[in-house]
């Protein structure tokens, strides 16, 4: 099977360069319209279906993103991985401003959230205790040592509500809790993903301290803003740099997200 690699933008990453034969497409799917057309192209030779989360002029918020629509349509199109870029809140003093983490866990403290394609008819309990694929995270990871950055691995990712950022007392409670970066998309599409048996990894992008921080002010858009597009460039090199590290004819992934639902459906089949 031909790998395709799906890229979901975030905050400030609302489109990639160098892709060829780039053409916007609008997809289709039966869970809605997705937060944007999706720009579709190669990357030396390896398929690309560019999606921002935010949709192009960042019209969506967190809870309104629609999480479903967007991962059935990059699986639609033929993506069998995706790498989702997103701005997040440091919440431990060694991931700085300007670092990028590839986060393997979560800690999801969403409320309003489409959780699931199941449950119409059609129960299925997929695995979510490794959410991440580590095969594709280890080529995030590699290909931000290639680009120079800075990243960090092994992270657990808060996933909070908003619109608006913590409060003080939620920030250190959610570093208490072991949590290393915070951010306000991540789980929603993590475990929509592993239901579509896509292999899922998150590139995060850290943009401030949140709030716990004793020398840094509270966090504010302007601040999220101001690194995102100071790093735009560099999250935009890694996945340059994905082609070079994925292997263009896909072997079975060795975590088995591509076949998670082998084993998770439970309703009968003549139901
Ligand atoms: N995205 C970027 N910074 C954030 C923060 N501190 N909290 C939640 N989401 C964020």
């Amino acid at each position: 099977m031909q790998t395709m690699l799906g890229v979901i933008g975030g905050s400030g990453v609302y489109q990639i360069d160098g892709l060829e034969g780039a053409s916007w497409v609008k997809a289709r799917s039966p869970w809605g319209r997705p937060s944007d057309e999706v720009l579709v192209g190669r990357l030396n030779d390896l398929p690309i279906a560019f999606l921002p989360r935010h949709g192009r002029g960042h019209v969506h918020d967190p809870a309104t993103v629609p999480y479903r629509a967007n991962i059935d349509a990059l699986k639609r199109l033929g993506c069998t991985d995706i790498v989702a870029v997103s701005a997040v809140g440091s919440l431990r003093e060694d991931f700085a401003p300007g670092d990028f983490v590839i986060v393997d866990q979560y800690i999801d403290r969403s409320h309003h959230r489409p959780m699931s394609f199941f449950g119409h008819g059609c129960v299925a309990h997929v695995s979510l205790a490794d959410p991440t694929c580590p095969r594709l995270g280890a080529a995030c990871a590699a290909a931000a040592r290639i680009e120079g950055l800075t990243v960090h691995t092994g992270a657990t990712y808060l996933s909070m509500e908003g619109p608006q950022f913590s409060t003080r007392a939620e920030s250190r409670m959610y570093r208490s809790w072991g949590a290393d970066v915070i951010g306000m998309t991540g789980m929603s599409e993590a475990r929509l993903a592993r239901e579509a048996e896509l292999c899922y990894a998150s590139v995060a992008m850290v943009t401030d301290y949140d709030c716990w921080h004793e020398t840094h002010g509270a966090v504010d858009v302007a601040q999220v803003i101001a690194v995102v597009r100071a790093n735009a460039d560099s999250a935009r090199g890694l996945v340059a740099q994905l082609p070079g590290l994925l292997d263009l004819d896909r072997s079975p992934c060795p975590h088995g997200c591509d076949r998670a639902l082998d084993h998770a459906i439970i309703t009968a089949p003549d139901k």
